[in-house]
């Protein structure tokens, strides 16, 4: 039985007070359950972030993180430092690193060995472009963005299907357009790492919101969510983390 994750990506959002404000209440409302909630603010909020959500079931996370461990690298974070934040997830390879910072596969990739290696949990993101799906290459760009995973831990994975052209547009893929690509992934990482991968979480990602959730999140592969603007109140996360199968 996978539990199911259901992640906040705060994206370049929120303040000191807001994040407080936000995990307080978080908290309170989901004191234990079933599902894993992880929520990633930008890095100057993470010590906030994870001495509000400490001894509680909320895990911090961050946005990304870079795959040396020090060096000259102006305006990287090292993942041994989240670690020491008490930091415990980290995203990787989201489709807006992708499209508007120069991230690759391959970059992506390395950043993910160097958080497992500093045993972070991983939130690797993959997922096509509004052209790709019109030329019919979804598959195939699933398969290109997996190469190489065949040495990532699984059990430091959790793997996020994002959609491009869903992402903060409003527009969500169909219940049916998710678990198809979720069922591809999970026979496709099967392939790459072997049996390990019947039990990764993989968590859909774009236009998340408390009306669709339930419905998207009831697919047989589909474990979860990665949330982005509906993440940002707690009242529509709450909700989501509901639609999950979380507690009342
Ligand atoms: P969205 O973002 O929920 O605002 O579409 C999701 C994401 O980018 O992770």
């Amino acid at each position: 039985m996978r539990i199911p994750v259901v992640a906040a990506n705060w994206k370049m959002h929120g303040s000191v007070e807001s994040i407080q404000a936000f995990l307080e209440s978080l908290v309170d409302r989901f004191p234990s359950g079933e599902s894993q909630v992880v929520v990633c603010p930008p890095f100057p909020l993470l010590p906030a972030a994870v001495l509000v959500a400490s001894g509680s079931r909320v895990a911090i996370g961050a946005q990304n993180c870079h795959w040396e461990n020090k060096g000259a690298f102006t305006g990287e974070v090292a993942p041994p430092l989240l670690r020491e934040l008490g930091v415990a997830w980290v995203i990787v390879g989201h489709s807006e690193r992708r499209q508007l910072f120069g991230e690759r596969d391959e970059t992506a990739l390395k950043r993910a060995h160097a958080a497992q290696a500093a045993g972070l949990q991983v939130i690797f993101c993959v997922g096509e472009t509004l052209e790709q799906r019109e030329r019919d290459e979804t598959l195939a760009v699933l398969e290109r963005q997996t190469q190489g995973w065949q040495d990532l831990k699984p059990g430091l994975l959790t793997v996020a299907y994002e959609p491009v052209w869903a992402i903060g547009t409003g527009r969500t893929a169909s219940p049916a357009q998710a678990q198809e690509a979720h069922a591809f992934l999970r026979r496709r990482l099967g392939e790459v790492m072997g049996p390990a991968a019947a039990g990764l979480r993989l968590l859909y990602g774009g236009s998340v919101k408390p009306d669709n959730a339930a419905e998207l999140l009831g697919q047989l592969d589909v474990d979860g969510a990665l949330v982005g603007g509906a993440s940002l109140d707690v009242d529509s996360f709450s909700a989501i983390i509901r639609g999950a199968g979380g507690p009342g």
